[in-house]
């Protein structure tokens, strides 16, 4: 029995089959079990030495199989290493990188030199309604901004008003007026439409707006925020600022902000030289505007910009069509450096 039994051990050629044998001698109703079962029959002498020879077969049979298992075992984990063999010696398949899309570049920029200024930062919503967008910004119904050509209106509803795709990110400073007392020190970075298509303008394009409502704030600080972040965000230290006087509804004076630049050989450089970009439009927040939110204008002044981010982004990267921004050309984003 002994000798059989161990054969068939060693005659296993995978798990299973060494499962099968130990089933058939050490199971329930396996061989040698079914032998030990006989054991009743023979007179107490015999029995006890029977008994002493079955076990030292049972144990003599375990052993076996546990090592005909580990051999088995390692056997397998061979053939599938072998199998599974990987080939360090091949090529890579290429992969590419992703980065940032330039324009969410551009607002984490942003969003960092003014959080060092203190600003924090708020959002809006895509669609307005026309009091937030215009009507609190002190922009009548006659006003040419509210034109059809410009706004994307959204169907009118059954009491006549309709919303609009705000058409920049004035209606947030609105409403952080109306939610928060002052002071106020915030930046509002999002999404715009207006209906324009053209190398410079896009229908969907995005604003930042900055917001400061205080007791003492005049246009010295708003003077001192924007040259600082100019300065910042184009990395020139002694970049020229020109405040030019200019005209918005909510704003009372009103300047637009030119850099100095250069251009030699259709090259365009920012800094000191004999030209000008206008980048922003700002001002010190009308009297009526801070009224329409419910600030007391005898009490509290503040200023706010206004500055189209892909403008800026397309003047630091020397990009010369903004709608190639939305074209998502991977040979593009190669082409200013914004992928490997
Ligand atoms: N909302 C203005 C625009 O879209 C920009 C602006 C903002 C001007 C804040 C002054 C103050 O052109």
């Amino acid at each position: 029995l002994r000798s059989d039994l161990l054969q068939r051990v060693e005659a296993a050629t995978d798990l299973d089959a060494l499962d099968a044998v130990r089933v058939q001698a050490l199971g329930k109703k396996g061989e040698i079990t079914q032998r030990m079962k006989t054991l009743g029959n023979l007179a107490p002498e015999e029995r006890k030495e029977a008994g002493q020879a079955f076990n030292l077969i049972k144990q003599a049979v375990a052993e076996a199989i546990e090592i005909r298992k580990a051999s088995l075992h390692s056997v397998a984990l061979e053939a599938r290493l072998a199998e599974e063999k990987v080939d360090v010696s091949l090529p890579p398949r290429p992969t590419t990188i992703g980065k940032m899309h330039p324009i969410s570049q551009t607002l984490e920029e942003l969003v960092a030199i003014f959080g060092e200024m203190g600003f924090s930062v708020a959002e809006g919503h895509h669609i307005e309604d026309d009091f937030h967008n215009f009507t609190a910004l002190n922009i009548p119904p006659e006003h040419p901004a509210r034109q059809e050509l410009d706004t994307f209106y959204m169907p009118e509803r059954e009491d006549g008003t309709r919303s609009v795709l705000r058409t920049h990110t004035s209606p947030v400073q609105i409403r952080a007026m109306q939610n928060t007392t002052p002071p106020i020190r915030i930046i509002a970075p999002g999404r715009t439409f207006r209906a324009d298509h053209d190398a410079t303008h896009s229908p969907m394009f995005h604003q930042v707006e900055g917001l400061v409502i205080d007791e003492k704030t005049n246009m010295g600080h708003l003077k001192g925020v924007l040259i600082e972040f100019c300065r910042a965000f184009f990395g020139v230290k002694d970049l020229p600022l020109r405040f030019r006087p200019s005209y918005f509804p909510f704003t009372e004076p009103s300047a637009e902000v030119d850099i100095g630049c250069s251009r030699s050989g259709g090259q365009l450089k920012i800094g000191a030289g004999e030209d000008w970009l206008e980048i922003l439009g700002s001002g010190m927040v009308h009297p009526k505007v801070l009224e329409n939110c419910g600030i007391d204008s005898s009490k509290y002044q503040g200023f706010a910009f206004g500055i189209g981010i892909e403008r800026l982004a397309m003047l630091k990267y020397g990009i010369p069509d903004l709608r190639t921004f939305y074209e998502t050309d991977l040979r593009w984003m190669k082409h200013y450096g914004f992928l490997p």
